[in-house]
């Protein structure tokens, strides 16, 4: 005790008191730091809101795929874990995957994927009959209404492709020979 006093300057009541009060803000400022082991673990409660769709793997990266037909869009419907989730608007091939909440299977909107929804949008409807890309007897007001989900998709994921009329196209191989098969085929409608 007299050494206490003799090297600090301290009586052995004030000596203690900021040894406590030392250790005390040690231990608090250390709990707020997450030691090197723990800190590459994934949190105990996950901050997703959608736990239902909870997905370790990370959405895959979008893969182009060009040109493609209405039957070969199918497939792309979230069913096949493997393949992105697609949806079309206009012509415009979108990649929804990172949005399964809204279009994964089982999920509100997953009746527009693997299709051109271009109708069901502009006349916000779900019937089946109105899902495809016929725009023919649609007014103004529903063709902005349309555009308006073209712009939200433009801006909310990767476009990754553009649907082309049936049986056209065999392979992307020569592309000056497809397109005067295009002319040829309008000239003849
Ligand atoms: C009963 C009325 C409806 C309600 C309450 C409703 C509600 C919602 C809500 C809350 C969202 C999420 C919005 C966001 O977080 O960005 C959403 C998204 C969406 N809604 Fe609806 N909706 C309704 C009708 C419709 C209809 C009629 C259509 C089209 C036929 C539609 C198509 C969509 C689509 C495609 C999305 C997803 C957009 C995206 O990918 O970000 N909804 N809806
Ligand atoms: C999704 O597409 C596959 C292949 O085209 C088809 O067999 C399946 O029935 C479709 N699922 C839904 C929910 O439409």
């Amino acid at each position: 005790m007299d050494q206490i006093t003799f090297y600090t300057g301290l009586s052995p009541t004030e000596f203690f008191t900021i040894l406590t009060i030392m250790v005390f803000v040690y231990r608090t400022v250390s709990a707020m730091f997450v030691s090197p082991e723990d800190y590459n673990k994934p949190p105990v409660v996950s901050l997703k809101t959608n736990i239902r769709f909870d997905d370790p793997k990370p959405t895959p990266e979008p893969v182009q795929l060009g040109q493609i037909t209405e039957p070969e869009l199918r497939p792309y419907n979230g069913s096949d874990p493997s393949k992105p989730i697609l949806m079309a608007i206009k012509g415009q091939i979108y990649d929804v995957s990172t949005a399964r909440n809204f279009y994964g299977p089982g999920s509100p909107y997953a009746m527009f994927t693997g299709k051109e929804c271009s109708r069901a949008l502009a006349l916000l409807s779900f019937k089946p009959e109105d899902i495809n890309g016929n725009l023919e007897d649609l007014d103004e007001p529903e063709l902005a209404v349309l555009e308006d989900w073209e712009y939200k998709f433009m801006e909310k994921y990767p476009k990754v492709g553009q649907l082309v009329p049936e049986k056209r196209i065999q392979q992307n191989e020569h592309k000056e020979e497809i397109e005067d098969n295009l002319n040829l085929d309008e000239g003849k409608d």
